[in-house]
């Protein structure tokens, strides 16, 4: 049996990831350390908090003797690391915060990971540490890093810690570098379900600069199996990039959510853009699809369909997470643009 300590279960994609290995593959264990930020919340775990084969855990990745005791009691064998503060925006208003989970935390963990001598330590990382691309081009697992955001920069250096235990002690381990995710349980703050959840409430639509940024869009679902390939399938020490060859411009993107929702284009707004706003993200996934035989399941059409009822569906969850701090974050976000 796989015993897993997945950090970050109660975030967008480590909750998606728990309930796929839950669902599909009964002979695992799942301990889900969080530590329950703004971004991570119970009501995620909904239809697997007490299963028998998950054991959740409120906690940081930064508290060593924890992790290690988690390692202890449980007799884990592999770590995956979902654990962040994810939000670029958040990152340009307070950056410290990004250091101490995704570099120190990531440390801590290699530190555990390194002592316990695991089998497998995974890396859960973006492509965002590539930089910006221009028109052309898309990035490959040799693009060199050159992070442009306090986010970013953070995810890079975790990348490099990685490579550094494994280089120097022998740490067995994977990164995986994925394009923008979107799906159920995403929190309303990230770009598709903040315009969902505003157009559902008829209140504007803030799109940074031009709204011709383009990203790499991503189903969950299939981010989950290409983290579940890897750790099945990949050879230690080997990074993959994960995408789904669906580059969209943001209102493009905007568009599709304002006819399904049958809201008017009024809605839309131009504010001011995001400081070092990078133009294009495009993952070559050549590697993960070649070396590992994994596809994506779903076009973007059909993901962003799906995801736009599941929040018409689950209107209770918005209401849920968007509590008083989202309304207080809200408007100093966008207060001045
Ligand atoms: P998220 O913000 O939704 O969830 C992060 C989770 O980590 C939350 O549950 C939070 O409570 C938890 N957490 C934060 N600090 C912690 C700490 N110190 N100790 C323990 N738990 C802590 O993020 P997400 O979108 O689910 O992203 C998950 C991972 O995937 C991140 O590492 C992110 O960098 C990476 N990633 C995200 C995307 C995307 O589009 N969302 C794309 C590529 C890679
Ligand atoms: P985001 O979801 O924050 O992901 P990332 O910056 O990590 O790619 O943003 C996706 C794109 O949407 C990005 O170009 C910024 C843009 N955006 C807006 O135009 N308005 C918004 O309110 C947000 C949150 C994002």
């Amino acid at each position: 049996m796989s015993r897993i300590l997945v950090t970050g279960g109660a975030g967008f994609i480590g909750s998606n990831f728990v309930r796929m290995v839950l669902a599909e593959h009964p002979e695992v264990f799942i301990a889900n350390l969080d530590k329950l930020t703004y971004a991570g919340n119970l009501e995620n775990l909904a239809g697997f908090l007490d299963h028998s084969n998950h054991k959740f855990i409120k906690g940081d990745i930064c508290d060593g003797r924890l992790v290690e005791q988690i390692i202890d009691e449980h007799r884990i064998d592999t770590i995956i690391n979902f654990a962040a503060e994810s939000h670029v925006d958040r990152s340009i208003t307070g950056a410290k915060i990004f250091i101490e989970t995704n570099v120190t935390g990531t440390l801590t963990l290699l530190e555990a990971a390194r002592d316990k001598d695991l089998e497998r330590f995974i890396q859960v990382s973006t492509d965002e540490v590539y930089g910006e691309l221009g028109p052309e081009g898309k990035f490959t697992e040799q693009t060199p890093l050159s992070p442009n955001s306090p986010y970013s920069a953070s995810k890079a250096a975790a990348d490099h810690l990685v490579e550094a235990f494994g280089h120097t002690w022998g740490v067995k381990y994977n990164i995986t570098r994925c394009s923008n995710n979107y799906g159920p349980y995403q929190f309303p703050e990230k770009l598709i379900p903040l315009m969902i959840n505003n157009a559902l409430n008829d209140k504007e639509l803030p799109v940074y600069g031009d709204g011709l940024y383009v990203r790499d869009w991503l189903y969950v679902y299939d981010h989950c199996t290409a983290v579940w390939r890897v750790l099945q399938k990949a050879p230690p020490g080997e990074i993959y990039n994960i995408g789904g060859c669906s580059e969209k411009a943001n209102l493009d993107v905007i568009d599709l959510i304002l006819k399904r929702l049958d809201k008017p284009k009024s809605l839309i707004k131009h504010v001011k853009d995001r400081p070092g706003h990078d133009r294009r993200y495009a993952i070559d996934a050549d590697k993960i699809i070649t070396d590992l035989a994994w596809q994506p399941s779903l076009s973007f059409e059909e993901g962003i369909n799906r995801t736009i009822d599941w929040y018409i569906n689950n209107q209770d969850w918005l209401g849920s997470v968007v509590s008083g701090d989202y309304q207080k974050y809200y408007e100093q976000m966008y207060k001045d643009r």
